[in-house]
């Protein structure tokens, strides 16, 4: 059963991806081995034409099918590489940002303030001060001392803000558990307490204000959720609050439902699977890890959701904040085999110069399919350990992935790096990738691989304290 599983030839063309006659891996019409030899590995490379085409869907789609207005921003925490960011604001996303790093690059880029909101559970007085300076649509409060403070920092600025209220609604979608979920009371501190009064609290505080304006409300319930259903289940247990706003006076003008659709090529692993990985080191199967559920689904959910919360005759704009599921699919990670070790009667290691120690940080908790570029049909018949270059026992992309026989000097490609990979990356002793975009059998530079002097620019070496005092 495993072997015929292993077996299983992955269809790489679910990615947008070709091969050529050498069975060698193409994205964007450009060959990765050329690429991989180009501009050196570890090396992120995005597919510009699909990357583009899912985020005008996604748009579209929702436009579709929700009745009212629709503003879909970006979760730049998601892939916040400048040039990665700008394809996707051409095609008429706008942006959700968390710090002000983000909202820097928001504005390097062209966004206008209007066409960014700002999230987060950490908002620093320079962050919401930047934020009432740069004029940006909606900034979602977090906390009630957070309510209290931007209203203060207003009006010692002369300043205006539109919010939304960050609800944490209590619950946890399939297959996640507290910490996972960012929507559950016990396990996550994000946004206002709904069980414990605190969105009621803050709707009475917003009386009193003269210079806030309430707008509506925000939840985010997670990342990777394959179920559409747990959409119109979190939007259901606003019923009441929903109810209390409108009898306390307020209108909802406004309702953003966050993130967290699933990418269709990789996943999450859930509670069980990762306990299961860590105690008997037990990868989940490839055949499991698409969910292609299209995003019509999840349209079709939040929208349903939507009707039965306000009514079809009333319902208020809708934001959506989704990250992977524009971005996953359409960046993949090349990594250079370095060294094949195997012990009698032990596993066989693929030593690489990327692992979760600087690069492949998601693949810790997520299942990512991986493909030899330079023999995509090679069989898979065995097992083998991906491991990174530094010198940690953690530093592993996968422990028991089925693999072909792999040799030194080979490429391989980490599929769906296009989410949570570059914001995880850490210079562990290693110089950071560049990043490229592929189109129509051309490429061209996003990011150039970090040098020495990158990573020591921020260093002094002072004069010892000692010699300055004598
Ligand atoms: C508030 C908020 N919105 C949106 C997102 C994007 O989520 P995803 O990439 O799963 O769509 C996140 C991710 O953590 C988030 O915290």
């Amino acid at each position: 059963m495993t072997k015929k599983r292993n077996n299983e030839a992955i269809d790489y063309r679910l990615w947008g991806l070709t091969c050529n006659g050498h069975g060698e891996l193409l994205i964007g019409g450009c060959s990765t081995l050329e690429l991989a030899a180009k501009y050196g590995t570890p090396l992120h490379v995005v597919n510009e034409s699909r990357l583009i085409k899912t985020a005008g869907n996604f748009l579209e789609t929702l436009e579709n099918i929700y009745p009212e207005k629709v503003s879909v921003h970006f979760a730049m925490k998601c892939n916040a590489v400048p040039g990665v960011v700008d394809m996707v604001r051409k095609t008429g996303l706008k942006a959700e940002v968390m710090s002000e790093f983000e909202l820097e690059i928001a504005r390097h880029i062209g966004y206008s303030g209007r066409d960014v909101i700002v999230n987060g559970p950490f908002k620093p007085d320079r962050l919401l001060n930047a934020c009432l300076e740069y004029g940006t649509r909606f900034i979602i409060i977090d906390s009630l001392a957070e309510l209290r403070n931007l209203e203060r920092l207003c009006v010692t600025a002369g300043q205006h803000a539109d919010i939304l209220l960050r609800i944490n609604p209590d619950y946890i979608p399939q297959g996640m558990n507290q910490g996972s979920a960012t929507g559950s009371r016990k396990g996550c501190a994000f946004g206002l307490d709904l069980k414990g009064g605190e969105v009621d609290e803050a709707l009475k505080a917003i009386h009193g204000m003269s210079r806030v304006k309430f707008w509506g409300f925000h939840f985010h319930i997670g990342t990777g959720i394959q179920n559409p259903e747990d959409y119109c289940k979190a939007l259901e247990s606003l019923r009441d609050i929903i109810a209390r706003t409108f009898q306390s006076g307020h209108q909802i003008e406004v309702f953003d439902v966050g993130g967290g659709f699933a990418a269709s090529t990789s996943r999450g692993m859930t509670t069980r699977e990762m306990l299961l990985y860590e105690a008997f080191d037990r990868l989940p199967q490839a055949g499991r890890t698409r969910s292609s559920i299209p995003i019509q689904k999840f349209a079709k959910a939040v929208t349903m959701g939507m009707k039965k919360l306000f009514g079809a005759g009333n319902l208020p704009e809708l934001i959506l904040e989704p990250g992977r599921c524009i971005a996953s699919s359409n960046q993949l990670l090349l990594l250079q085999v370095h060294q094949v070790k195997k012990r009698t009667g032990l596993k066989k290691w693929l030593i690489t110069d990327g692992g979760i120690g600087t690069v492949t940080m998601p693949t810790y908790y997520e299942y990512h399919e991986v493909f030899l570029c330079n023999d995509i049909n090679r069989t898979r018949h065995e097992k083998a350990t991906i491991t990174g270059p530094v010198c940690f026992a953690g530093d592993i992309v996968y422990r028991n992935k089925a693999m072909p026989e792999v040799y030194p000097g080979e490429i391989l490609a980490i599929m769906d790096s296009g989410a949570y990979f570059t914001a995880w990356e850490s210079s562990f002793g290693f110089a950071r990738p560049a990043i490229v975009a592929a189109a129509g059998g051309k490429h061209r530079l996003l990011r150039r691989r970090e040098e020495f002097a990158d990573m020591i620019a921020r260093d002094c070496i002072p004069e010892s304290i000692q010699t300055i005092t004598n």
